[in-house]
């Protein structure tokens, strides 16, 4: 089976660099590779919790997709969808939030950071807490689950969700008593590279200190560039290349050539402004391409609203039955189904189904016997002396995949389990093995369904 990928980008801000390098390309990369199933989806109920301006959110989703998009993600093969456009996912979120203990939620590191920042400021400790920002992990673990995922690429910041997501996938499996649920395992990659930003700290829309992606276009691109923090040292000067953000950046589009060379011409002494020149040529050959596909999509939003839509129809074919399921676990059933009438009748067609009796032979022995729906015996057990084995066996019978248990041999049918032989047509029974093998499967199938 194919190893489920999936990934949210919460639809807040503009892509920069280094959402590209970090997150975007290894994202889009991976989703190429054979064996895997990815699904990649804009986090836009995410976003609310961070964000109340409309027009800042409505942007943001158009330019988030405008970007997968233009970078190559091909929506032919990810399945790339809006989450507001599932309304199974906040379906689930409810059906997980009454299973999710608060004491896990109050352990949020996202919500605890909150507390603590009131706490320092002497007010009250929740203070400007939403019960979107609480509950943020448990709408997180909806999408996560919703699609069974095995494996969730996130930054570090994202690996005490992924934990909750477990643990709260798990509790469910356990109360409903069945694994409804894959638990998921976080992917974080190693070796992706985590751009510095203009002052050297990690480039985030937070410290206001981020290289544009394609907004702005080339003419933003390089200013930002030239913002770059260097040190002092002239031209003809060596660099330290390894310490400077110049070269980190470089580094992160570069093949390992391309960087070596750049290295010893800062070690050589190229001057800084010169550096900054040739970062933003290589930059620039390499976004231009998608820039231009990037604009276009941009002009053409109805273009991605259809992507969008046609995404939203292949997530939706996985989440719509699954949900069905998750309803039916919880007792949300459809209430014809549980007419006092419909059980009686089912309780009665139930009797006159094949089954299994169980009773006691002459030496206080238990065997039993396989039934078909006309009473025909097909198969009598061999017997046991302690009645829990002999309704453990039944139950084995009846859950595990009827065909491969049944074997026709010259004494006729035979179920067998672990290699031996528990129970055997009985003496005299009429036809030939291949009949007789068909009408106990037959029985046996027909059990396994109820
Ligand atoms: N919380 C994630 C972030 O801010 C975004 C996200 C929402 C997500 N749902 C997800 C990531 C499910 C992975 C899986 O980065």
């Amino acid at each position: 089976m194919n190893t489920r990928v999936l990934t949210g980008i919460t639809t807040s801000g503009t892509p920069h660099l280094g959402n590209y390098a970090g997150a975007i390309r290894p994202a889009v990369h991976a989703s190429t590779q054979p064996g895997v199933d990815a699904f990649f989806f804009l986090a836009d109920y995410h976003a609310l919790i961070k964000c109340d301006d409309p027009a800042r959110v409505a942007r943001s989703r158009l330019e988030i997709a405008a970007t997968w998009l233009a970078v190559g993600l091909d929506p032919e093969r990810v399945t790339f969808y809006r989450q507001s456009d599932i309304p199974e996912i906040p379906e689930l979120s409810w059906l997980l939030t009454c299973v999710t203990a608060k004491g896990l939620m109050n352990r949020a590191h996202a919500y605890k950071a909150s507390v603590d920042q009131n706490t320092a400021k002497g007010v009250d400790p929740d203070d400007g807490v939403t019960m979107g920002l609480f509950s943020y992990p448990i709408l997180m673990a909806a999408d996560i689950v919703m699609f069974n995922a095995n494996k969730v690429p996130v930054g570090r910041d994202q690996i005490q969700h992924l934990e909750m997501a477990r643990d709260i996938a798990q509790r469910f499996n356990h109360l409903y008593g069945r694994d409804y649920f894959t638990l998921p395992e976080v992917a974080i990659e190693e070796d992706v590279a985590t751009l510095p930003g203009l002052d050297g700290r990690k480039m985030s829309k937070s410290y206001n200190n981020t290289i544009p992606l394609f907004e702005g276009g080339a003419k933003a691109l390089r200013a930002a560039i030239m913002r770059i923090v260097t040190d002092s040292r002239e031209p003809g000067e060596p660099k330290d290349a390894e310490g400077s953000h110049l070269y980190t950046i470089y580094r992160a589009f570069a093949t390992q050539e391309q960087a070596a060379a750049f290295r010893k011409q800062l070690e050589e002494g190229l001057g800084w402004g010169e550096a900054k020149q040739a970062l933003y040529d290589h930059l620039e050959g390499l976004l231009a391409p998608m820039r231009e596909r990037y604009f276009d999509l941009m002009a053409n939003p109805g273009r991605i609203e259809d992507v969008l839509q046609a995404g939203a129809a292949k997530a939706r074919k996985l989440a719509v039955p699954m949900m069905r399921e998750l309803r039916e676990a919880v007792g949300l059933r459809n209430l014809n189904a549980q007419a006092p009438g419909k059980q009686a009748q089912a309780k009665k067609e139930k009797g006159k189904g094949a089954r299994f009796v169980s009773f006691r032979d002459e030496d206080g022995g238990f065997r039993f016997r396989l039934l078909a729906a006309d009473g025909e015996e097909l198969l009598l057990s061999q017997r046991f002396a302690d009645p829990k084995e002999a309704g453990a066996l039944m139950r084995r019978l009846q859950s595990e995949a009827p065909k491969a248990l049944l074997q026709a041999t010259a004494q006729g049918v035979a179920a067998v389990l672990d290699g031996v032989a528990v129970a055997t047509a009985p003496a005299g029974a009429q036809g030939d093995a291949q009949a007789q093998l068909a009408k106990a499967s037959e029985a046996l199938a027909s059990m396994s369904q109820e």
